[in-house]
């Protein structure tokens, strides 16, 4: 259904630009069509909940109209017959009404299920839908509940650009690790938060990639717009979709769920933050949930960077309160966007003298990073990280890019790869004495 909107979308494109008798608005009304929700099933995606080993979130939409949804799950096998024993799961139905916050908008239905129970290490298949109108099956697994061999993928901003020049990225990106356990997006993932139509290019663009790897996501300064479309009206809120069509966990701070959580895999630790609104009150929640990690590695992600890669976008606040815990608790990787360029480095043990000279380096907190994946460049700030006591090993600007970062006992590999599939960036961090070791 899914590919048959997007043709249909690309022909009307076609026909509209080759036609100059049409008018914006008749143009503007195909485009919100091609948007609209229907009577079958769109936008599925999984999220991953605190417990990818034992429970996973499926998200989906439909027409207001349609006030039923459920998830059929089943161990998956190679043949057509596992369906027999799947199970139904009843999903909570939420009615967003997008047009109150944006005029292109429209009421939509919303249906979420957390399936808890699974067995860990565990290849399934589920359906989403009603009795009528069923999506296709599609496979996950689940994590496992040992300690094990894991990779993710991260990008930054999408944001732009998203299904002519995202689509690209997102799909090399699953072309490079089809086995990813899950995938990170770190805020803007679309321009304007409560725009049906900018979720529909998200939603096409990683198809069923969005359906098939769990999403973490961090809401970014996109993702908070006006309700009424108005500048300056009111202040600004949480895109109107982002509860209702992701099933991210809820143990973050009272008011930021789904925004500010974690996620525990047996080895590793993801944090997301939301460093949009709150900070203060994350950074005393980041910290008591550092206190009692026992996992061995610590990935934190969120939108704004604590060290800014392009000129005049500072962070300051976010320095002041978040880096701190990063170093006291010895997070190991800081997976950040919003500045549409490259930069990655980190703060070293001893002082670098000559640049770039950081192999065998202890690092003290995190190794930071800043990505773009989406279409929208900005140029790097050459005055780097030194006034921050940190030390920039690679940056780029004007490239659409994705990383894929792998973990095997005390060994981390980050990879960063461009839109078209070569090897951008690559480093390795290895836990030696109770410390973090650069090595590349
Ligand atoms: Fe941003």
């Amino acid at each position: 259904m899914l590919n048959k909107k997007i043709f249909v979308g690309i022909f009307l494109f076609s026909v509209l630009l080759s036609n100059s008798q049409t008018t914006k608005t008749e143009i503007n009304e195909i485009v919100k069509e091609w948007a609209s929700p229907t009577k079958f099933p769109d936008h599925v995606v999984l999220s991953a909940t605190e417990d990818p080993s034992r429970s996973v979130g499926v998200n989906w939409r439909t027409e207001a109209s349609n006030e039923i949804g459920y998830v059929e799950l089943a161990v998956a096998g190679p043949g057509p017959y596992f369906k027999k024993n799947s199970k139904k799961y009843k999903a909570e139905r939420t009615v967003v009404d997008s047009e109150q916050a944006y005029k292109d908008g429209f009421k939509a239905s919303y249906f979420e299920v957390q399936i808890d129970q699974l067995a860990p290490n565990t290849l399934y298949a589920y359906r989403v839908g009603n009795y009528h109108f069923k999506s296709e099956w599609h496979h996950f697994k689940t994590a496992n509940n040992q300690p094990t061999p894991i990779s993710f993928l991260y990008v930054g901003d999408a944001q732009n650009y998203i299904l002519e020049l995202w689509s690209r990225v997102i799909r090399n990106a699953y072309k490079t690790a089809p086995n990813a356990d899950f995938f990170i997006h770190a805020g803007d993932l679309v321009d304007d938060g409560h725009e049906e139509i900018d979720w529909n290019e998200w939603f096409a663009a990683g198809s069923f990639i969005h359906s098939e790897i769990p999403a973490i996501a961090v809401p970014g300064n996109h993702e908070y717009r006006y309700l009424d479309g108005s500048l300056f009206s009111q202040n600004e809120v949480l895109s109107v979709q982002w509860n209702a069509q992701f099933g991210f966990p809820k143990n973050g701070p009272k008011g930021l769920e789904k925004t500010c959580y974690y996620v525990d895999y047996p080895d590793l630790k993801i944090i997301a933050l939301n460093s949009n609104i709150d900070i203060k009150r994350q950074a005393k929640w980041l910290k008591d949930v550092l206190k009692s990690n026992d996992k061995k590695w610590v990935v934190v992600t969120y939108h704004h960077p604590v060290f800014s890669a392009s000129t005049g976008r500072d962070n300051s606040e976010l320095r002041l309160l978040w880096q701190p815990i990063f170093e006291e608790y010895n997070v190991d990787l800081a997976l950040q966007g919003h500045d549409h360029t490259y930069a990655r480095g980190a703060i070293y043990e001893k002082p670098i003298v000559v640049k770039n000279d950081v192999k065998n380096q202890n690092i003290i907190g995190p190794v930071y990073v800043v990505s773009v994946s989406g279409g929208k460049m900005y140029s790097v700030n050459k005055t780097g990280w030194d006034e921050f006591g940190a030390t920039q090993g690679k940056t780029g600007e004007r490239i659409q890019l994705f990383q894929h970062i792998s973990i095997d006992g005390d060994r981390l590999i980050y990879r960063s790869f461009t839109a078209t599939g070569e090897l951008f960036d690559r480093f390795g961090i290895l836990k030696q004495n109770g410390k973090n070791k650069y090595f590349d």
